[in-house]
């Protein structure tokens, strides 16, 4: 499974443009983002916002204009510093597909 999940997120990667989020891979990297976030999406913090339903490329929009520093969080620059294209794409997918 975990191969397949790779393998899945290997030809994401290579087939470049138009990124399909990926919601295996996007659970597999949500880890370190459900200390926050929430373990489903919903956050026990009242500063910090659930994501669970939110839509797909609201997210995917936000992640990328942290990274830009277009939107500027300190807390959330230093999240997805380390992700790169197809991992926002598919973190996104992931939790726009939870309830
Ligand atoms: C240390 C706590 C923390 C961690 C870990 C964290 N976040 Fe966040 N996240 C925040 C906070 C706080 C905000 C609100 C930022 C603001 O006020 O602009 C936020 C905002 C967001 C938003 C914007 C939501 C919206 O409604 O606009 C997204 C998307 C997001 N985080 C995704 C993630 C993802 C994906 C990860 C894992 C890679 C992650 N976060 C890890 C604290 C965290």
């Amino acid at each position: 499974m975990k191969k397949l999940t790779l393998a899945v997120a290997a030809t994401v990667m290579m087939t470049g443009s138009a990124f399909a989020g990926d919601v295996d891979a996007g659970k597999g990297k949500s880890m370190m983002c459900s200390a926050c976030h929430g373990a489903a999406g919903i956050s026990a913090i009242p500063t910090y916002p659930n994501l669970a339903g939110q839509k797909e490329a609201y997210l995917a929009k936000q992640l990328t204009d942290f990274k830009s520093g277009k939107r500027n969080d300190p807390t959330m620059k230093g999240m997805v510093a380390a992700l790169n294209e197809a991992d926002i794409a598919n973190l996104a997918a992931y939790y726009a597909s939870l309830k």
